[in-house]
């Protein structure tokens, strides 16, 4: 029966890690895999979540099952930092998730079970939004995020949403646009959040970056913009880079309404669907996170790295933007986008001639990590984009 089975296509972004595993070039530039990286090319344990892991080791005294809503201390912690420290705690409610692509999975399956028959999203987007969207069978719509000035085009999104009904959902990135980098700005969040308003669209915010992009507060603008607004939505959120907890798997899926009874039947379908999917999800990374968030040293020590991450990227993009010009493409826009992304617009044979002749490796749609950027490399970066540009 097996032999059925249709090909997959791998993963290009996997292939792009083994081939950049082999290169034996000294100088080779690593811009592809999503993780934060320090000056140094490494991903580190976060210090305050050693501390927290310790702890964690010193005080657990079971690793019974907790039930497919998880750590609860966890999801409740986070809510302050997500929603904002005044935000109605009875408007809300979450489990936790294996990951933001677990709290994505069933964001988009809880919509699915309300009604929702399609999504309306801005591409290019995390590729695995589109996956999963169409894993769960719900049609996709998509409209362009972004500008050919690198910014955001909300009149794009104002288009899909003039023609958006009952039974659609809107699927936004909170900050950090994954791939792109462009975020909607402050001024053009106060714009989307009253069209959202008396549509009948369910908003799904994804909120996986928060603290890379201007910091904690600011880059949950958006969602806070948009929840004030709207009566419901619903909120996938990821610990995995703003804890640096990547393989420990630790997301949080939320569900926001005025409706008490709607909000506990939006769990109960949550803790069913996860259930049939991963049971529980692992509890190690979200139990830390938890431990960090309830203790105000370690949550400080945790801001403070966080910070650091977020000025060396910071320091990156304003360097890249000061190139201003690289052959045909315009650098001053990286220095306003947000987080570990942007992208290139360059061709398949440029991106083929940084890897072959530079030794620079990247994702086959000219997206960059700015973290695999450093003060030793960015230089010989810049200089291999004007080649192959030239
Ligand atoms: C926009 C977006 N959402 C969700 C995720 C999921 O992150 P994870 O499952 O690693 O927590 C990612 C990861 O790359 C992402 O870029």
């Amino acid at each position: 029966m097996l032999e059925a089975l249709g090909a997959q296509p791998a993963d290009a972004l996997l292939g792009l890690i083994k081939l950049y595993n082999a290169d034996p070039r000294p100088g080779k530039i690593d811009l592809g895999v999503g993780v934060y990286r320090t000056a140094t090319g490494a991903t580190p344990v976060f210090k305050a979540i050693k501390a927290a892991e310790a702890r964690l080791i010193a005080v657990q005294d079971s690793k019974s099952y907790l039930g497919p809503e998880g750590d609860m201390g966890f999801v409740r912690a986070l809510i302050p930092y997500v929603f904002g420290a005044g935000f109605d705690a009875s408007r809300v409610e979450g489990m936790q998730a294996p990951g933001g692509t677990g709290a994505v999975r069933l964001a988009i399956e809880v919509a699915k079970r309300a009604g929702v028959r399609r999504v309306i999203m801005g591409t290019p987007s995390w590729p695995n939004h589109a996956q999963i969207i169409a894993a769960a069978g719900l049609e996709l719509v998509t409209f362009r995020h972004g500008t050919a000035e690198g910014t955001a085009d909300l009149d794009a999104l104002k288009a899909a949403l003039a023609e958006a009904g009952p039974g659609d959902a809107v699927l936004l990135h909170g900050c950090c646009h994954n791939p792109s980098g462009v975020d909607y700005t402050p001024a053009q969040w106060d714009e989307i959040a009253p069209m959202l308003v008396g549509r009948a669209v369910l908003p799904l915010i994804d909120l996986a970056y928060q603290g890379l992009g201007a910091g904690m507060e600011a880059d949950a603008y958006g969602l806070r913009t948009v929840l004030a607004a709207v009566p419901e939505a619903l909120v996938a959120y990821s610990c995995d880079k703003n804890f640096g907890l990547y393989r420990d798997r630790v997301g949080a899926f939320y569900a926001v309404t005025g409706d008490a009874d709607a909000l506990s039947r939006a769990m109960a379908n949550g803790a069913a669907i996860a259930r049939a999917s991963w049971s529980m999800p692992p509890d190690h990374g979200a139990a830390a996170v938890r431990l960090v968030l309830d203790d105000a040293e370690l949550t400080k020590e945790w801001l403070a790295e966080l910070d650091d991450m977020r000025g060396r990227m910071r320091e990156v993009r304003d360097r890249l933007a000061a190139a201003q010009q690289v052959g045909p493409i315009a650098m001053a826009p990286l220095g306003i986008q947000n987080g570990l992304f942007s992208m290139l617009p360059l061709s398949g044979e440029q991106i083929q001639a940084l890897r072959a002749d530079h030794a620079i490796y990247m994702a086959g749609s000219g997206r960059i990590n700015i973290a695999g950027l450093t003060s030793t490399n960015i230089e010989p970066f810049i200089e291999a984009l004007r080649a192959v540009t030239a």
